[in-house]
């Protein structure tokens, strides 16, 4: 048995996390439609989506694995409602880079176990948080460099508009 109540307690720690992210990108999205920036509130939506997704993710594993998925205490957001635009990616990144973390803690802790079946599920998340980080990066340092020029925001709020919609189910 490699998948020790140890682990399943740590599953249930990430699924917490991501549903806490979920809540973050929730709490960001408010911040950009309180500034009248629309897309960039869309695109936080969608990602606040997404991250349910990722908790689902995680429960499945649990589950699948006759683990008792457990949901845990989500703490508030804490995002400030006055964030400019750049300070709002920037809390993007630094919760993302916190569940980059944790998930690569929970490798460490899965690989120390033996438990080689976590295995291409969190090879899925090292991928994933790599993206992620450099998507929101990339948004980040674009407004960072469009400043105070308004029309340059407005030019990437409506970029940001342009993200397809998803599922906040399980698509594979
Ligand atoms: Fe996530």
């Amino acid at each position: 048995m490699t998948f020790t109540a140890d682990l399943i307690e740590k599953f249930n720690k990430q699924i917490t996390l991501e549903l806490e992210a979920s809540m973050v990108y929730r709490q960001l999205a408010i911040a950009a439609d309180a500034q009248d920036l629309s897309g960039m509130a869309e695109w936080l939506r969608h990602q606040a989506d997404e991250e349910i997704v990722h908790a689902n993710k995680f429960i499945d594993h649990v589950v699948d694995r006759g683990g008792d998925a457990r949901i845990g205490a989500i703490a508030a957001p804490g995002v400030d409602s006055e964030l400019t635009p750049v300070q709002i990616f920037d809390a993007a990144l630094k919760h993302e880079q916190k569940v980059s973390e944790a998930i690569r803690e929970l490798y460490r802790a899965c690989d120390a176990a033996g438990d080689l079946s976590s295995r291409p599920l969190l090879n899925w998340f090292l991928e994933e948080q790599i993206e992620e980080e450099a998507t929101v990066g990339e948004i980040r340092g674009q407004l960072e460099r469009v400043g105070d020029d308004g029309s340059g925001v407005l030019r990437i709020d409506a970029r940001l508009a342009q993200r397809p919609a998803e599922t906040t189910e399980n698509e594979a």
